[in-house]
């Protein structure tokens, strides 16, 4: 059912568990399943140093945050632009279609800890 790939993630994961000092966190968590992500983020002038996360959910779920909190490390925070769900989706060969939701919760909730950051900034 799953590809190699999320099942190695959902076995292994990496960047799992709670981050001190984060300068950001987005969380979601999807209502219909009860599925909770957390992302956290180091943040220096604009650059994501460190990316972690810790999740409740399918391995999708977990995979996409391995994925995510992966591929974002040294990324200007206006890149993230590029980190969508057919972009989790490509890196992960794969979901099944039932399942391509769970990537896009992941991404919303990158999405989140970067506007929480921006409205952070803004305030200091
Ligand atoms: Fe819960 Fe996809 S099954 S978010």
């Amino acid at each position: 059912m799953y590809s190699e790939k999320v099942t190695k993630y959902f076995e292994n994961p990496i960047n799992m568990g709670y981050m001190e000092n984060a300068s950001s966190t987005g969380i979601i968590e999807n209502e219909v399943c009860s599925d909770i992500i957390k992302i956290y983020l180091k943040i220096n002038k604009d650059i994501i140093i460190d990316a972690k996360f810790e999740a409740k959910g399918c391995p999708p779920i977990i995979a996409s945050c391995c994925v995510v909190t992966e591929a974002i490390k040294d990324m200007n925070i206006e890149q993230i632009i590029h980190i969508d769900g057919t972009f989790i989706i490509k890196e992960l060969d794969g979901l099944p279609k039932e399942k391509e939701h769970c990537a896009e919760l992941v991404q919303k909730t990158l999405y989140r800890a970067i506007h929480n950051y921006k409205n952070k900034k803004i305030r200091s």
